[in-house]
């Protein structure tokens, strides 16, 4: 009887743990910005939003701004990233990697700060990012004027601006003449700058497609009317009194790998030491891309005085990343990542304030305050 008894109470006790409340999460541990692994999970991060873009110019990383991680019982961390951009000269569609991409000269910087969560599971070899979004602005014209008034000045991007539409074709035009066969057309203009020499002159970036059109045929062959992009070129216009000068680079991307069924890999691994193992990586199956998308705001000193009757200063660089806003987390299934029944089962935390690590942000690469966002 009495044996009895205590076997009902141990069965209660065992039901009941089972349905005692879930234990608050485990906190997030703020982390320094400068520690290797989180500069390594930062590259991968980044690699991933470059990635995941189909627009724009590919960003790089100038400083880990701040960093939490938040791990998960047996399922390795989430790590919460601030990260400090710069964008490069190489396209998105270029698909090289932005340490292979190098940044604008200081008067075409455009920099921000991008919010990312990414996945780590080192024994089961697992790197995913899930979500992110990005804030970009040009360095302010009068910070140009200001340290170099020569300098050419950004062009404010407008689909209407007959100059800049001229720098683009006269230069293409150009390219097409001295191209021995092939011909290319103009899909859209990605970047302006003006400067005024002796006259004014434009400076242009666009990307180009194939066109359907060789030199030497007289009919063109039929061609898909939506045919990708397949180069950036850079191109000027000056004209002067009595001359005008045509310039034109292009720089042609390197055909992808294609994947058979599409996809292509995930993150690249090396950056990150993960065990060696034989098995393969837990994730051999088709991953959803993440979700998220760089915004490109007004340059700051726009922004100031369109708002000029307002008092309060627009926020330099507003970023949101809620997976959820509920204090006490919410589940976030990455169990397509895992073969396991019960992996993949994580839990999300809002995204945390700004910690006051001693070591965020972390050193960067670009000092200059002009490229810094506060
Ligand atoms: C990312 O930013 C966009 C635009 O600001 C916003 O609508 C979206 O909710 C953000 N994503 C997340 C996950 O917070
Ligand atoms: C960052 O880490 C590197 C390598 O560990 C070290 O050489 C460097 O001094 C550190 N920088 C700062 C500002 O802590």
């Amino acid at each position: 009887m009495g044996l009895l008894r205590s076997l009902v109470l141990c069965t209660l006790a065992a039901c009941c743990m089972a349905r005692s409340p879930p234990q608050p999460p485990l906190p997030l541990k703020p982390r320094g910005c400068n520690d290797s692994d989180v500069l390594a999970v930062s590259g991968l991060a980044l690699q991933e939003i470059n990635r995941n873009q189909k627009d724009g110019y590919v960003l790089s990383l100038n400083r880990v701004h701040d960093a939490w991680e938040y791990p998960q019982a047996d399922q390795g961390s989430l790590f919460y990233l601030t990260l400090d951009v710069l964008e490069t000269g190489c396209h998105v569609l270029s698909k090289k990697a932005w340490k292979d991409c190098r940044e604008r000269t200081f008067y075409q910087s455009v920099y921000g700060q991008c919010k990312a969560i990414f996945h780590i599971n080192k024994p089961r070899r697992v790197l995913y990012l899930p979500a992110y979004n990005c804030t970009l602005r040009p360095v302010t014209r009068r910070k140009i004027l200001f340290m170099c008034p020569d300098c050419p000045v950004p062009v404010r991007m407008d689909p209407s601006n007959l100059k800049v539409l001229e720098a683009a074709t006269e230069s293409l035009a150009k390219y097409n003449n001295e191209s021995p066969s092939k011909q290319y057309s103009l899909v859209k203009v990605t970047k302006a700058s003006s400067q005024w020499v002796v006259g004014p002159a434009y400076f242009v970036e666009y990307l180009v497609k194939e066109s359907p059109c060789s030199k030497s045929q007289t009919t063109c062959s039929p061609q898909p009317s939506d045919s990708e992009p397949v180069g950036l070129c850079q191109g000027s216009l000056t004209k002067t009194p009595d001359k005008t000068f045509v310039s034109v680079t292009c720089d042609f991307f390197e055909p992808q790998n294609q994947v058979p069924g599409g996809k292509t890999s995930a993150v690249d691994q090396t950056s990150v030491k993960l065990p060696k193992e034989n098995t393969a990586p837990a994730s051999p199956h088709y991953k959803p891309s993440p979700s998220g998308s760089v915004q490109h705001l007004p340059d700051l000193d726009d922004e100031m005085s369109e708002d000029s009757q307002a008092q309060n200063l627009p926020e330099a660089f507003p970023v949101r990343l809620d997976l959820t806003t509920n204090p006490w987390g919410e589940d976030l299934d990455l169990s397509f990542l895992y073969i396991g029944p019960d992996e993949g089962k994580l839990t999300v935390l809002p995204f945390p304030r700004k910690s006051q690590h001693d070591r965020c942000p972390g050193p960067a690469k670009d000092t200059r305050p002009l490229v810094l966002p506060p």
